[in-house]
């Protein structure tokens, strides 16, 4: 299995957001490209097969997700998630992002308030806003080289507010969050009557020693207020699938959400995203666990090679996913110096850290180590050479 993830595909020229549009981001499209949430690994043979054999046949009409594709998302959920649904109660979404939105329109009007933690994936901050919401933001604190949550200040951002957008695994900071944390979560958002939005795509790459908590899970509170998002999108390095899911087991808050999308017809799926969705989560566990083992690999190399050459940056050590963390503020270089020579002296593409939450996160970087090893250390390399 290693030989598949050391190996260098050449993505150039497929249209892929990672190695095609770094222009309109950093304004050359010559950069190893390390920002992008998605990985450089060809995707699981059983996908792949599943695809070619639709294929053969030569007609591509409307489809549904039919009981096969439902089966394997309700097998999913329980085996790896403690979640016992039924299949009335999950509905295919073309993206998690597009879920939010969704949400937003459904659940919220102009003006109404939606809490997020910080920093955060960055459309959590632009879908809000975009939508003329209110957007408060709840900084986390940094315990023990992890994120944590402010409690005292989330609730008082959650005062009058109608949603919480919870990332969960956290990008990005990689944190799995603990069921008592998610527990405490559930509480507040019960007694200040908040939906809170899981968004639980990175879940199924949490690494060893971790173990993901569903947020649904934690409580009658939790199953009351709460819309999951899950897919197999990064698991699988199938996004451009756009195949994701919602599970929401109260019957009421179900209704609201799957009469909007049904309404407006917004999720009617495609032909890939169901085939690729249910043969990932029939055959892709073998594949998945390889995968694991490579990223963690991944990470202790990247974290203890920045911590070798450049002892002042505070890489967070992710609990589950791919993404790296960095704050190079200790350095003393501003932001846009730093980011100048990420991009001109380095070449390499990382996302910014501003872009997560504000000011606040200047001097910090994300990095995406779901790359070939040799791949990675050449990042590594320019990264610290451009430094010194
Ligand atoms: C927390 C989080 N949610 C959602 C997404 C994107 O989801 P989708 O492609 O299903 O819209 C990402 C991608 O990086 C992510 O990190």
């Amino acid at each position: 299995m290693h030989e598949n993830f050391d190996h260098i595909w050449n993505r150039k020229g497929t249209s892929c957001v990672k190695h095609d549009m770094m222009e309109r981001d950093f304004g050359r499209n010559d950069l190893l490209p390390m920002w992008v949430a998605d990985m450089d690994f060809a995707v699981p043979d059983c996908i792949l097969d599943d695809l070619r054999r639709r294929l053969e046949h030569p007609i591509l009409g409307y489809t549904f997700g039919g009981e096969s594709y439902k089966e394997a998302v309700l097998q999913w959920l329980e085996t790896r998630h403690a979640i016992r649904a039924m299949a009335e109660e999950i509905h295919y979404i073309p993206g998690i992002v597009a879920g939010i939105a969704f949400c937003l329109q459904a659940l919220t009007r102009e003006g109404e308030a939606v809490v997020v933690t910080t920093p955060i994936y960055p459309p959590f901050l632009n879908l809000p806003r975009h939508g003329h919401r209110e957007l408060r933001c709840s900084p986390l604190r940094v315990r023990n080289g992890r994120f944590a949550i402010d409690f005292d200040d989330l609730e008082k951002r959650l005062q009058g507010a109608r949603l919480l957008i919870l990332s969960n695994p956290h990008n990005p900071g990689g944190t799995v969050w603990e069921a008592d944390i998610l527990r405490q979560i559930a509480d507040l958002c019960d007694r200040h009557k908040i939906t809170v939005i899981s968004d639980e795509i990175h879940a199924d790459l949490t690494l060893q020693g971790f173990h993901h908590t569903s947020y649904v899970t934690v409580s009658e509170k939790a199953r009351n207020h709460s819309i999951t998002f899950i897919a197999p999108s990064k698991t699988f390095n199938i996004a451009g699938l756009s195949s994701s899911v919602a599970y929401i087991p109260n019957p009421q808050l179900r209704k609201t959400f799957f009469d909007y999308i049904d309404g407006y017809e917004l999720a009617n799926g495609n032909i890939f995203a169901y085939i690729g969705a249910e043969s990932a989560f029939r055959h892709g566990g073998p594949w998945l666990a390889s995968l694991q083992k490579y990223l963690q690999e991944n990470i202790d190399h990247a974290i203890e090679y920045l911590h070798r050459e450049l002892p002042a940056v505070n890489v967070m050590r992710p609990e589950a996913s791919f993404l790296l963390w960095m704050d190079f503020s200790a350095l003393g270089l501003p932001h846009a110096e730093l980011r100048r020579r990420f991009i001109h002296n380095a070449q390499v593409a990382l996302n910014d850290g501003t872009a997560f939450g504000g000011t606040a996160y200047e001097g910090c970087f994300r990095m995406n180590v779901g790359c070939p090893r040799s791949l990675l250390d050449e990042g590594l390399q320019r990264i610290i050479r451009c430094l010194l």
